[in-house]
């Protein structure tokens, strides 16, 4: 940032603001004055709500939107004034597909890795190539691929200068499931081998499954940074739906160790925590009913559910933020 730089983080931002005008004129501040931390090395998951302003956040990282007010910083370097270094220590995948259709992979990555001056001796092209699955289309024309294939020479071009950051913005929306993995073996990979990994994403599952700090944006305001298990704790407690198939008059006695609510004659609600039981416990419960069951459903935390725990319930405490 300046004298006093912060070389121990891989991103710092300091009151970060951006202010866009509407079409209309109006003014849209989608970054509040946003203070973030992600430590070098973490696997940092950034989640919000559409609008919320992660693509604002990353697309100020990588250059490509102008801060209004504040200071971001990648590795120490200031994103403005030491624009050079920043941009060499970050590799960013945006959002939008912006591929040079008439390039085909190869020439993709060799055109990236020019621009960022990599010498032809240190270019890693065949292996970025074949770590995101796109050897056998290397010589393919970036028109002809497909939509899941494109993202994923978008991530393939973000590597070529062996950043120090990765940032990802949304990388496997419209990928299909087994890429996903093999995308999701390749980021924790790099990870590592000491890249920071920063993604947006809509899946908390994807989150869950990656990352080990997690900071939730909405309304171009932080409302939780802290470490994926200290904010997932809370939502620990999961629910099994069971439909029996004849009417209850009470809660059966076998299940009164459970937090149970009969919510309809048929319909019985058991909750337990996934932390500390194990769910085959509760079905031998159920089954020591001696009641025959037509249905059990589960009902998962999802992000909404995050939402919900940390805007309703702390209300304003603003969790793991000092
Ligand atoms: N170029 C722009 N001009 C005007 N307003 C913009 C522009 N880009 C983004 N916005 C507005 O800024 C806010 C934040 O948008 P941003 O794209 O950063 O959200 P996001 O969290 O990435 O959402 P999503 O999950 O949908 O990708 C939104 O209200 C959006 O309409
Ligand atoms: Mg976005």
């Amino acid at each position: 940032m300046n004298s006093s730089a912060d070389f121990s983080a891989a991103i710092k931002t300091h009151g970060l603001r951006k202010v866009y005008k509407s079409q209309g004129g109006a003014n849209i501040e989608a970054l509040k004055g946003l203070d973030i931390e992600v430590p070098r090395g973490s696997f940092f998951g950034l989640l919000g709500p559409n609008g919320a302003g992660k693509s604002t956040f990353i697309n100020i990282l990588a250059g490509l939107v102008n801060r209004t007010s504040g200071q971001a910083a990648i590795c120490g370097y200031d994103s403005i004034r030491h624009m050079r270094s920043a941009r060499l220590s970050i590799g960013i995948v945006p959002q939008e597909l912006v591929l040079d259709p008439f390039f085909t992979a190869r020439e993709a990555l060799e055109v990236q890795a020019g621009y960022y001056g990599v010498g032809r001796k240190q270019r890693r092209t065949e292996e970025i190539l074949d770590a995101v699955g796109l050897l056998d289309q290397a010589d393919a024309y970036a028109r002809s691929l497909s939509g899941g294939m494109r993202r994923r020479l978008m991530v393939a071009k973000s590597l070529v200068h062996s950043p120090e950051v990765v940032v990802l913005d949304e990388p496997t929306a419209g990928v299909d499931v087994e890429l996903r993995q093999q995308l999701w073996s390749y980021l924790r990979e790099l990870n590592k081998s000491g890249t920071t990994i920063v993604l947006t994403t809509h899946y908390l599952e994807e989150a869950e499954e990656l990352c080990d700090r997690i900071a939730i944006i909405n309304h171009g305001e932080l409302i939780a940074c802290d470490k994926k298990h200290a904010l997932l704790a809370p939502l620990d407690n999961k629910e099994l739906k069971v439909i029996f198939d004849q009417d209850l008059l009470s809660i059966p006695d076998s299940l009164s160790a459970w937090d149970c609510d009969l919510r309809a004659p048929r319909e019985l609600i058991v909750r337990y925590q996934r932390g500390k039981t194990n769910v085959v416990k509760v079905f031998e419960s159920l089954k020591e009913t001696g009641l025959s069951i037509n249905d059990i459903t589960t009902k998962e935390s999802d992000l909404e559910d995050v939402f919900l725990h940390l805007t309703s319930v702390r209300g304003n405490n603003k969790v793991g933020i000092k």
